[in-house]
């Protein structure tokens, strides 16, 4: 079966993945620069570069050491084109570029956010992709919060999108009006526990108007969110501050994810298909797992979730994504250069994608 190494570049993760298709993950590396980025607040492009470029080649040498492969035993090279930070995607093209024409193999150029939609299938113990199309997808990472209507590999109609902030960019953006650091998603996460998830009546930021094509029904607004968490804040300091803080952080959470399970439930009640998955970083999230769970049971059908692992960013889900590429790629075509398409979205592999213009 071929080797795929697989590169993902596109934020503030460096991550290497062998697969050897169709889903045996020989290894899968990540190096989270959390650490690098946190005294800043927030990713700094320069700095995600940099410790790209510092990171990758032992991050390579030690994948092919795991996966107990030869450099000359690969047959495709796979890396993430888009979205994402231009400077930080360039790192990894180019060591793929590199890595191609020195080994003589087809480059695979990824779609971020398909390979998220291809971590759903990661696990050993989930259904095969095919088997599950039609589907429904929510991705909600730092950068999209999208819905999703999955025909085929490679054919997607998007329903509805966030028309401001993503989910994750909700929760980045209030944890630090709650001073609880960076990256958001995981420190609310921590602090909303034994909180009254209904204590505090955030907006829901339903958008009413018809954007770009899309119906408002199955989009989200996540901009007057943080504005009403400032708000509440200002009028009642105390509201940041323990014991209230827990329910501050679970009524804020709650209402990211509200939005997110409103929407999903008026396109499953919208789109007749038996599986929805819901993928991207936010989705490791407890509550929202068991919120996930509890609207798929009401609307009969069957949740599709990755392990933790594949929630956040990495080149498991990259390389599996490459995959299905493989039969579209002949062996002898070569792909001698790519650019970085740091604004691409699902519709660049054949999908049926509104432009959105705010
Ligand atoms: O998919 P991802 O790793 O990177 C992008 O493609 O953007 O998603 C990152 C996002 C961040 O906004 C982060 O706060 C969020 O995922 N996240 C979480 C949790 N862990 C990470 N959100 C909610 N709960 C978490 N435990
Ligand atoms: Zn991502």
């Amino acid at each position: 079966m071929p080797f795929i190494l697989a590169i993902e570049t596109s934020c503030d993760e460096t991550a290497v993945a062998v697969l050897e298709t169709p889903n045996l993950l020989r290894a899968n590396l990540v190096f989270t620069q959390i650490a690098r980025h946190r005294p800043f607040g927030g990713v700094v492009p320069e700095i995600a570069s940099r410790c790209h470029v510092e990171e990758l080649p032992g991050l390579l040498r030690r994948a092919m050491s795991e996966a107990g492969l030869d450099w000359h035993d690969l047959d495709a090279i796979a890396v993430t084109q888009g979205p994402g930070l231009a400077s930080a995607l360039l790192i990894g093209l180019a060591a793929a570029q590199s890595l191609a024409l020195r080994l003589d193999l087809p480059l695979l150029a990824v779609n971020h956010l398909e390979g998220h939609l291809y971590s759903l299938f990661l696990d050993p113990a989930a259904p095969q992709f095919e088997a599950c199309t039609p589907f429904l997808a929510l991705v909600v990472s730092g950068g999209h919060t999208q819905l999703v209507r999955v025909e085929a590999p490679g054919r997607y109609r998007l329903l509805g999108q966030t028309l401001d902030d993503a989910a994750g960019e909700a929760l980045d953006k209030g944890a630090k009006l709650l001073n609880l650091g960076y990256p958001g998603g995981p420190v609310i996460e921590r602090a909303a526990q034994g909180g009254d998830p209904r204590r505090i009546k955030f907006p829901r930021g339903q958008p009413t108007e018809r954007i770009g094509g899309l119906d408002p029904e199955f989009c989200f607004s996540y901009s007057g969110l943080k504005t009403a968490l400032l708000y509440h804040l200002k009028a009642q300091p105390a509201a940041g501050q323990p014991p209230e803080l827990a329910h501050t952080a679970a009524s804020y959470q709650e209402a990211v994810f509200d939005a997110l399970i409103e929407r999903s439930a008026r396109a499953l009640a919208r789109e007749p298909v038996r599986f929805f998955g819901c993928c991207g970083g936010v989705s490791i999230n407890k509550r929202l797992r068991a919120k996930l769970a509890d609207l798929a049971a009401c609307a009969g059908v069957t949740l599709l979730l990755a392990p933790p692992k594949f929630c956040t960013d990495n080149a498991a889900m990259i390389a599996a994504a490459a995959a299905c590429q493989i039969p579209l790629v002949p062996g002898a075509e070569k792909i001698p250069r790519l650019d970085a398409h740091p604004e691409m979205t699902l519709a660049t592999r054949g999908g049926d994608f509104p432009r959105l213009e705010k």
